[in-house]
């Protein structure tokens, strides 16, 4: 068998069979400059041919505590008490005094005498009365202790292996003065066997390592010496940082395709908007307090918007003083033309759907007309989890002869079963424009929650009437909130979410739907 080795692994079997039987593979990698990681693949490759190994072992290493490194530096108690006699030419002195010199700690204190006594530097005597310490030693050489704590001068860490037997014994002294700390290391052993360190590197096939097949390498037949490399199906794929579209946009989408399939067309209206579309239209009063300014964001520019067709406009207009031909008795206010023209960011789509009457009238149309309008709208409203000053609404209306609440409950239930939703509620409501009123409320299982969806309801006459939309041709209308169902399908708790984009939840998000 070709022993077929990594470029790198030649290296590393090259320093290999310089060096010591075994070596340490933490030491090898360092002096190698290499990762730990690479070296071992590298002694895994060496394992394959028989080449190298390695084997595990408990290294133990042995270092000062806290009070060790301070002997280290200031000597052992019982050298401290000596060098205050030493210095200060004391033969004796009493036991007391010479604690209180010291500023030693009592425990400490008395193990250093109990040192200088076995070493017999010193005796202890209360013949005279006084407890006393004399000096009865001429010599004070380096003791076994001293010289063995010597050698962590400089060092944090000694290996246990290397320390010879003598200091063993000094190592358990010290130890049994709680002087020491052990810790216990597992390391890998590098080695290699007879074959390993008999082998002439001339005899080793360079491997390289393609992830890649090219043409060329087809054609030509040299994808034969290269080894193919493994891949790891368990690790994941890199993080794809590649634009994608907007979650709210794919959700968009998603309600676009419901709509279209079926039967509705798309309309889209302008965001700047005339108060005669968004209110006067919808039979709402010129004091109507959803005009105000704490709800709708009017504009200084353009200060004023074009209304329609004078006839229309005039329609409308009677229905609000006296109710027109449509039946009813209008609000009995005199109509004003310029608020009429005051501009807005429309605060609902609601506006879009009147011009798609207004078109339905001037164009003469034929019922069923199915049109739906998923866009952006306006509010003056403070900001919270479940509040957006800006945000989307799917609209949309019926115009069909005899159309009746019955077919506005299927249509509404049809879609937000389409949208994934089980159970989905009906409920009275209330708009100015539409009699009757609902509001629709969806159960969300995994939430365990019922969300209030948005409006909707059958045109009122006043509504309908200045457009030409009389009985039984009727108008089925509806508002709903897009971040509404984005919320629950997102899984977000908070409705800004949407707005402020936080980057780790879009990159999360899939790159399909
Ligand atoms: N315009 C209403 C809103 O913004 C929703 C609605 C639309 C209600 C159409 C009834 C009919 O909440």
């Amino acid at each position: 068998m070709t022993i077929k080795l990594r470029k790198q692994s030649i290296e590393i079997l090259k320093i290999l069979k310089k060096k010591p039987a075994e070596v340490f593979a933490i030491d090898l990698a360092g002096e190698l400059n290499i990762d730990y990681i690479v070296l071992m693949s590298a002694i895994n490759e060496f394992i394959e041919y028989d080449l190298g190994g390695f084997r595990e072992e408990d290294i133990y290493q042995i270092s000062l505590n806290d009070e060790g490194i301070n002997y280290l530096t200031n000597g052992l108690p019982e050298r401290q008490l000596l060098n205050i006699l030493l210095e200060n030419k004391i033969k004796e002195i009493n036991v007391d005094d010479l604690l209180k010199r010291s500023n030693l700690d009592e425990k400490i204190f008395y193990i250093g005498i109990a040192n200088l006594k076995k070493k017999r530097w010193v005796a202890q005597s209360k013949a005279s009365g006084e407890n006393k310490i004399f000096i009865i030693s001429e010599e004070f050489p380096q003791t076994e202790s001293e010289r063995f704590l010597q050698k962590f001068e400089g060092k944090t860490t000694i290996d246990y292996s290397s320390i010879s037997k003598d200091d063993l014994k000094q190592l358990d002294l010290l130890n049994k003065r709680k002087l020491i700390k052990k810790n216990r290391k597992t390391q890998r052993i590098v080695y290699l066997t007879e074959k390993g360190k008999k082998i002439a590197i001339s005899k080793i096939q360079e491997l390289e390592y393609i992830s890649k097949i090219t043409p060329e390498m087809l054609s030509s037949g040299t994808w034969r010496d290269y080894e193919l490399k493994p891949f790891d199906v368990t690790k994941s794929g890199p993080l794809l940082k590649a634009g994608k579209t907007h979650p709210l946009v794919n959700l968009i989408n998603e309600v676009r395709e419901i709509f279209l399939s079926m039967g509705f067309i798309e309309i889209r209206g302008p965001i700047i908007e005339s108060a005669f579309y968004n209110f006067d239209a919808l039979f709402q009063p010129q004091d109507h307090p959803a005009r105000e300014l704490q709800d709708t964001f009017y504009l200084k520019n353009p200060k004023v918007a074009k209304l329609p067709e004078k006839d229309r406009v005039l329609a409308v207009k009677k229905t609000h003083e006296t109710g027109g031909d449509s039946g009813s008795l209008g609000w009995g206010y005199k109509w004003d033309e310029n608020i009429a023209k005051q501009t807005l960011l429309r605060p609902h789509t609601t506006s879009t759907t009147m011009r798609r009457l207004a078109q339905f009238y001037r164009n003469n149309e034929k019922v069923p007309v199915k049109v739906f309008c998923i866009d952006r709208v306006f509010r003056n409203e403070k900001l919270d989890k479940s509040h957006l000053a800006e945000f989307t609404q799917i609209e949309g209306i019926v115009i069909d002869d005899n159309a009746n609440l019955c077919d506005l409950i299927g249509l509404l239930s049809e879609f937000y079963r389409k949208m994934g939703f089980k159970k989905i509620v009906t409920r009275p409501g209330f708009f100015p424009y539409t009699e009757p009123s609902m509001e629709v409320t969806v159960y969300y299982d995994k939430l365990n929650e019922w969300l209030e969806m948005g409006g909707s309801g059958i045109f009122r006459p006043e509504v309908t009437y200045p457009w030409g939309i009389k009985e039984p041709t009727r108008v089925l209308a509806w508002g709903q909130g897009l971040e509404r169902i984005a919320m629950p399908y997102y899984e977000r708790t908070d409705i800004r979410d949407f707005y402020i984009n936080p980057i780790k939840w879009l990159r999360e998000q899939s790159y399909l739907k």
